[in-house]
């Protein structure tokens, strides 16, 4: 079961690798248009892109999502070259799903990167499915414990497991169990899904349980159901026909607005340079976060990763000064910076 698991997330990788069609290039962001200030009023050398979330400062609002973890030389690598980037750039890192570490106790190391990250924000992950399968808080805090993590991504992934040959479809009566455990363990659980979108529905079902943080990973990006698509046997469509299934990433944002005073949001799902990124500020994320662009260079080498990180720093302070904002608190849910078309009603 468990080498099944590692050698799944590899032939992930593969998958994505050989097909580029997975990445649905949707350009949601593209309809967001901002203020170009001609007079900023400022020097582009003040601009200070710095965020504290969850008691960690950041040097920019950058999340490297959930990818990967398991008992595979390649897995290893990947992790170890996002975490050592994200120490060096100051990022945050999510580790991918940690199931695999309740089986084969060989995972483990690829998901400890206290050892090349000390200083980073560090989240943990599973599926919230696993909690119909019998695994108890305990073991979850253990798991978050052994890897150190500052807090827990808890996925939702309906239609990737809809599509996935071995794919485990019973979600009835998660959302309370997702209160149980988020009421058991002592750091925040961050409700997220893998590309298709958090709807008003599952936030506000979050928050009845207590959930305090969400991250919308939205429709545009990686599409999950081409990827299993690829993995059934059989000759049939389901994960073609899904393949854009879900909420694009800046709906669900503009959905979610009515809940950010009580709740914190992270925007992911098709980020794919820095201006979408500072959108994803500007319209009430705390994050936002990239996943499928960071995995070939982080198969590659932690400078790699380092670069590409560092021009999407570059993207989003360049926008920040022709913004004229000289801060990242300034920047959420500032209406006045998009053009007047683009601005909720
Ligand atoms: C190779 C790969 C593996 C992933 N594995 C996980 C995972 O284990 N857990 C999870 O919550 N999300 C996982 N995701 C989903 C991402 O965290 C993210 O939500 C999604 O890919 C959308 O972002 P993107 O369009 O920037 O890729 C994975 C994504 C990729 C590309």
């Amino acid at each position: 079961m468990s080498e099944t698991i590692s050698k799944r997330k590899r032939e992930h990788i593969e998958v994505i690798n050989r097909d580029p069609m997975v990445d649905r290039q949707g350009g949601f962001f593209d309809a967001i248009q901002l203020q170009h200030r001609a007079l900023p009023e400022i020097d582009l050398q003040d601009v200070d892109p710095s965020v504290t979330v969850m008691g960690k400062t950041l040097s920019f609002p950058l999340l490297i999502s959930s990818m990967t973890g398991g008992d595979d030389n390649l897995v290893r690598k990947v992790n170890r070259n996002l975490a050592t980037a994200a120490q060096i750039t100051g990022v945050a890192m999510g580790l991918g799903s940690q199931r695999v570490m309740l089986q084969q106790p060989e995972a483990e190391a690829s998901f400890q990167v206290r050892d090349v990250a000390p200083d980073i924000l560090l989240l943990g992950n599973l599926g919230a499915i696993q909690l119909n399968n019998g695994v108890t808080s305990e073991q979850v805090q253990d798991m978050l414990l052994r890897v150190q993590a500052d807090a827990l991504f808890l996925h939702l992934n309906p239609l990737q497991e809809a599509v996935q040959p071995e794919g485990d479809t019973n979600f009835a009566g998660l959302a309370a169990r997702i209160g149980q455990l988020q009421a058991a363990l002592p750091v925040p659980v961050v409700l997220k899904e893998v590309g298709a979108g958090l709807s008003v529905r599952d936030i506000e079902l979050g928050i009845s349980q207590g959930i305090q943080w969400f991250d919308v990973a939205g429709r545009g990006g990686t599409s999950w159901a081409r990827i299993e698509q690829h993995r059934r046997k059989d000759d049939g469509q389901l994960g073609f026909t899904l393949q854009d299934w879900g909420i694009p990433t800046p709906v669900a944002m503009q959905q979610a607005r009515p809940y950010m005073q009580q709740a914190n949001f992270i925007a992911s799902g098709g980020l794919r340079d820095g201006l979408d990124l500072i959108k994803s500020v500007i319209i009430g994320g705390c994050l936002g976060g990239i996943a499928k662009p960071l995995l070939a260079p982080a198969m590659e080498s932690t400078e790699a990763v380092v670069a590409v990180i560092e021009s999407l720093k570059k993207e989003f302070v360049t926008a920040m000064f022709l913004l004229s904002v000289q801060n990242v608190a300034d920047l959420r849910l500032n209406n006045a910076l998009l053009m007047p078309h683009c601005q909720p009603n």
